[in-house]
């Protein structure tokens, strides 16, 4: 998929890129972003909403990848901003990102965090609470400005999708329920509010979900209530927010939809609602963070040792594991693998990808048809762009990799691998050290 391909070495290449040169050059394990997959990913969202001449905002989730360069691009490629904390808000703006296009989303936002986001005039809060909602309020009064605001509420769906990240449903953390009184009670209040302009609404139902069902339930339902809330000419809202959660192919088990298919649908939904109820049709946006850079990412790794259990399994060892994507051993999330040093040599074998943490549940992929492999050959796992190098960790002090973005040929180093003492950076000592 996007620019990955097989050269005349017999070597996987992206972005017109050996990714062989890429490993030599820049060290394993390497995350390796194929840009143009990413900007055509981009377009594709932003035409649909066009073509169908809908008023929309593409917001990138950036805790799916932040990083200075990650938020640069999206900016080239006309999208808002979703940021989820502190850290990422700054990210945002030290990489030049217009405040007014970022939405700060988070169930726990602290005081610092709504601070600086009011300070820089950050475009639209999400605002999950009660008490959210009324600190907000109140720290915009202390600074003298007034803010944007959708709520977030959860419309009671149960998305198809792993436990962990099914969110939409009434029991969970975030937002404010739908059907029991708490958002009509938080429009209330938000309508009282002197420093508040309240736009909309924001649902997200969960994340790699590969059916419109959801989308267009929860639509369904948020449209009812907005039809509720104008007959009480109480407020018409002008944004409706659908967050993200559209699937991605990792493996040739998942069967997702294209995502412009997602926002035809629902932008249809939404579009029947509105007209049933004679409603004005509200701006559509939404979220998107792994169906945007998800099948972008590639990881490299080296292989290095390998253990035979005998007549039961092969594991093959590679210089990452957990530390670089957590979510094998976290969800057990499926992913493909190839040798790239030799992408065209056939399968021969069946191995299971070990990582290098001190871990039993540190496995990368189970059951894997490799070539014949050796130490020093260089595995590609595909998929990795999403929720990989923005949930790794320094596990067994192991420096999390760098990140290369490809494009046209060229390869541009956009975050630089950790080293020993980066792991020691932010520790004090006990006593001066006396051995070296
Ligand atoms: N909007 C909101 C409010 C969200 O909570 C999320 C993801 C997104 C948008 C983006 O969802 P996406 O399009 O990426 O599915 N760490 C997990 C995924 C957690 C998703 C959290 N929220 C994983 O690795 O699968």
């Amino acid at each position: 998929h996007g620019t990955a391909k097989v050269n005349r070495l017999g070597h996987l290449e992206i972005g017109g890129i050996d990714t062989v040169k890429l490993a030599e050059e820049f060290g394993t394990p390497l995350y390796v972003y194929d840009v143009a997959l990413i900007r055509e990913r981009a377009q594709s969202f932003r035409t649909t909403f066009d073509t169908l001449g809908v008023k929309a905002q593409v917001a990138y989730a950036s805790k799916a990848f932040s990083a200075v360069a990650m938020v640069q691009l999206a900016e080239e490629e006309g999208l808002s901003l979703d940021v989820v904390s502190g850290g990422e808000l700054h990210t945002a703006l030290a990489a030049g990102f217009p405040p007014e296009k970022i939405h700060f989303h988070g169930n726990n936002k602290s005081i610092e965090e709504i601070n600086l986001a009011i300070e820089k005039g950050i475009g639209c809060f999400v605002v999950d609470n009660f008490y959210e909602l009324e600190l907000l309020e109140e720290l915009c009064a202390a600074q003298g400005k007034k803010v944007s605001i959708l709520l977030r509420v959860t419309p009671g769906i149960e998305a198809h999708t792993h436990d962990y990240i099914l969110t939409g449903q009434e029991d969970s953390k975030f937002g404010f329920g739908l059907e029991n009184g708490q958002a009509d009670s938080a429009i209330a209040t938000a309508l009282k509010s002197g420093h508040i302009d309240l736009l909309g609404i924001h649902c997200h139902i969960g994340s790699q979900i590969f059916e419109t069902t959801g989308f267009l339930l929860a639509a369904k339902k948020i449209m009812a209530k907005l039809n509720d809330w104008k007959a009480a000419k109480k407020f018409e809202a002008r944004v409706l927010n659908l967050g993200g959660g559209f699937g991605i192919r990792y493996t040739s088990e998942d069967d997702p939809i294209p995502a412009s298919q997602y926002v035809e649908e629902i932008i249809a939904e939404v579009k029947n609602q509105a007209e049933a109820y004679g409603l004005k049709m509200p701006e559509i946006w939404i979220e998107p963070g792994r169906s945007m850079v998800g099948d972008a990412g590639t990881t490299l790794y080296k292989i290095g040792s390998r253990k035979e259990v005998p007549n039961v399994r092969q594991y093959v060892a590679v210089d990452g594991g957990m530390s670089d994507n957590i979510r094998p051993a976290l969800y057990q999330a499926k992913y493909e693998a190839i040798l790239a040093n030799k992408a065209l040599e056939q399968p021969e074998e069946t191995v299971s990808i070990a990582g290098k943490c001190c871990e039993s549940g540190d496995m990368l992929i189970w059951d894997l048809p490799l070539p014949k492999s050796s130490s020093n050959d260089l595995l590609a796992v595909f998929c990795t762009g999403a929720y990989g190098y923005s949930m790794a960790n320094n596990y067994n002090r192991i420096p999390r990799p760098p990140v290369v973005f490809v494009e046209n040929g060229e390869a541009r180093l956009v975050v630089k691998r950790e080293s020993f003492e980066d792991m020691i950076r932010l520790d004090l000592p006990l006593k001066e050290k006396v051995r070296n």
